[in-house]
């Protein structure tokens, strides 16, 4: 795929499901400025309700030149990283004595300012003047890795130096401002950095990263289908369940659950070494487990038994009563079929 069809995927995506309200989008430079400081840190959620405050208390840049720093950072309080309050304070008087109130629209006046790095400056060159500038905040370094399948081991120097050609490819002449949104809400609301929504990318057809992690999903998937069967009896007592604690199997350790068996044949030489006599067999539960690498099948045969007196240690049984429900840990599949029990499913 060309540069310019990723860029243009990019903007269709973000005119779709893109932030396309924000309280500064589409507002004077002034605006931008503000929003992007606020931004260098801190959440877009979070800063929405800081922003809108600020810009009721300090409508242009003479506002903030004529305030005192404590209004500001009174204003500020909560919002965190205060140096930035302090910069704001003093480029509103770079911004007044040195270029008559108006925010720089080119990147070596405004990295003058203090607190205006490359990025930031992209973005305000981009948002308020739509010029065609690039970004590489944090979202955006996030998704070129994963597209690019860059070694993130290597020097921070070496990246950062790849990941600003790159995106200096990318970044359209014309709509920079769009493209440069679109990617960061892409970052943001997408590719983030937990649990990426790979499914729903409009970019995931190029990417690395989603084609690598699609074929892990394959063979976990694989993985996933391997089938364990495994027996289970349920011995009903006057309306109490036995049911055993675990202790050496490989799930559901020190859990309570009903009684687990291999095979039938397992099964019977068990009841015969309890003693359990005048057994009635009564109905078949089936329940489906997944884990993380098999899927438990389970067949549990519920039986009613007279005998109480079954030769157990005491410890690692409890009668598990269906009306007065004892405090134990039960696995959430065993939970399921005492319920069905319990209302005679
Ligand atoms: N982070 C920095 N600038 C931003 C913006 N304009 N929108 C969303 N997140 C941002």
């Amino acid at each position: 795929m060309k540069n310019w069809e990723i860029a243009q995927k990019i903007i269709n995506w973000k005119h779709c499901y893109g932030r396309n309200k924000l309280p500064w989008q589409k507002k004077k430079p002034y605006f931008i400025w503000i929003s992007e400081i606020m931004l260098q840190q801190t959440s877009v959620t979070t800063v929405i309700p800081y922003f809108n405050r600020f810009i009721k208390k300090f409508k242009n840049v003479y506002d903030l030149y004529n305030s005192d720093l404590n209004e500001i950072l009174h204003i500020w309080s909560g919002l965190g990283y205060y140096k930035r309050a302090y910069n704001i304070h003093q480029s509103s008087k770079i911004i007044i004595k040195k270029h008559n109130g108006h925010i720089p629209d080119n990147m070596k006046h405004l990295t003058q300012l203090p607190g205006i790095g490359k990025t930031t400056a992209g973005a305000i060159l981009s948002l308020s003047y739509n010029f065609s500038f690039s970004i590489l905040d944090g979202n955006i370094k996030r998704i070129l890795t994963r597209l690019y399948n860059i070694d993130i081991n290597l020097k921070k120097s070496i990246i950062q130096k790849k990941l600003w050609k790159l995106i200096n490819q990318i970044t359209p002449i014309h709509h920079a401002n769009k493209f440069n949104q679109g990617m960061m809400d892409l970052g943001q609301l997408i590719c983030k950095y937990k649990k990426p929504k790979c499914i729903i990318c409009p970019i995931k057809s190029i990417c690395q990263y989603h084609m690598s992690h699609e074929k892990n999903h394959i063979s976990l998937k694989i993985m996933n289908q391997k089938k364990i069967h495994k027996h289970f009896i349920i011995i009903v007592n006057n309306q109490k369940i036995l049911l055993e604690q675990r202790k050496s199997y490989k799930i559901w350790k020190y859990l309570f659950s009903f009684p687990e068996f291999d095979n039938l044949q397992d099964m019977k030489i068990w009841i015969k070494k309890r003693k359990i006599k005048n057994i009635v067999y009564q109905k078949y539960y089936y329940e489906i487990q997944k884990f993380s690498n098999f899927i438990l099948h389970m067949k549990c045969i519920l039986v009613s038994c007279q005998n109480k007196k079954i030769s157990y240690p005491k410890k690692n049984h409890i009668w598990y009563n269906l009306k007065n429900k004892q405090h134990v840990g039960i696995p959430k599949a065993i939970k399921e079929i005492l319920l069905k029990i319990n209302h005679k499913k």
